[in-house]
């Protein structure tokens, strides 16, 4: 089947304006891209947090959608990994030359190296375009170690000598029920960490202790308690928090609950009630772009191990 030249896709003309089905056309990949055709496409709250509250982008028209799982169609000429028929997963991403955005609302994308990885032969489309943005928001904000990485800089658990590298050490989730905190809950426990605590509705309980949590909090505690909890379990203040809420009643348990030079990753940029108060902790707003610059080494080292990880179930989604 020939690539067409024409396709359908899903335009956001102006800030807050309506999203609109266009006919564009189909891009060429360049030397080290693939052209992909689209089978499925996640959703993610960052795609109506652009289209309705008009932040994160700046350059109209754009197409929205982070997450995709289609087939190869077209290589580029310094493509020797990839095949025209592979199956493959992405992330939309941003030129930061440019600014364009490469979205997945559409039906054929041109995809970098930073942002693919095969899908392995026991996931679907539709298993595989709920992977990237999850994965890539919970991994990158504690193992990108690039200059300038908003991350606690750990080693990944995929690198050499990084699986059960945190043996013994607590961890502390909040909203592990999220499609950023299971994946939080699984890289946590490939690192070895234990206890990890985290904090959910109580009818995931079961759910999640299947991902490696030890201990799941009920999240209708006020965060006095979340903490108090948590810090019980740990035994003292922890040295990694990873907010993937983000509320103000989450901010406010995790900060708490964070050592004095401790970690506290948080996946929207809201103040932290008396964070000036402890200037020590160290706060990491989560940059969830697989081909931001600072996380493009991390990437590529955890997007080449993501089918193995997958396959072997050391990685598991819904
Ligand atoms: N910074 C970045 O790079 C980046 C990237 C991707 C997403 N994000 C942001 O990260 C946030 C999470 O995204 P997501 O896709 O993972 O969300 P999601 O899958 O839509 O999360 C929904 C779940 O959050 C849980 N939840 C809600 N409030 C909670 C609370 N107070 N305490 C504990 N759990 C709570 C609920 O779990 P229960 O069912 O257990 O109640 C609910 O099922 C969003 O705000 C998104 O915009 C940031």
């Amino acid at each position: 089947m020939s690539t067409p030249t024409k396709q359908l896709a899903l335009v956001l003309g102006a800030k807050l304006g309506p999203l609109q089905l266009k006919e564009i056309d189909v891009p060429k990949p360049a030397a080290k891209e693939l052209l992909v055709r689209i089978e499925a496409a996640g959703l993610n709250p960052g795609d109506w947090k652009v289209w309705k509250l008009g932040i994160l982008v700046e350059k109209y028209p754009v197409i929205l959608g982070f997450d995709a799982a289609g087939v190869v169609v077209e290589v580029g000429s310094d493509v020797n990994d990839y095949a025209v028929g592979d199956r493959v997963m992405f992330q939309g991403w941003v030129d930061f030359a440019t600014f364009d955005v490469h979205g997945t609302y559409q039906q054929y994308c041109r995809v970098i190296p930073e942002c693919r990885a095969k899908i392995p032969a026991n996931l679907s489309f539709e298993q595989a375009a709920t992977i990237p943005s999850g994965l890539s928001a919970a991994a990158l904000p504690l193992y990108s170690r690039g200059e300038g990485a908003p991350s606690a800089k750990l080693l990944g658990p995929w690198e050499e000598g990084g699986r059960g590298h945190y043996a013994g050490k607590p961890f502390f989730l909040l909203g592990g029920a999220s499609s950023i905190g299971q994946y939080v809950i699984q890289l946590a426990r490939l690192s070895g960490f234990s206890p990890i605590i985290t904090s959910a509705s109580l009818r995931n309980t079961e759910l999640l202790k299947s991902l490696g949590a030890t201990h799941v909090l009920d999240r209708k505690l006020s965060s006095e308690d979340l903490t108090k909890e948590a810090l019980k379990i740990a035994g003292g203040p922890i040295d990694v928090v990873f907010d993937a809420i983000s509320a103000p009643e989450t901010l406010t348990a995790g900060f708490e609950a964070t050592s004095p030079t401790g970690d506290f990753i948080i996946v929207s940029n809201r103040p932290i009630p008396g964070a000036s108060e402890h200037p020590d902790k160290k706060v990491h707003f989560a940059r969830g772009l697989f081909n931001a610059p600072f996380n493009a080494a991390a990437s590529l080292s955890l997007l080449a191990k993501l089918p193995e990880l997958l396959e072997s179930g050391d990685i598991k989604v819904k």
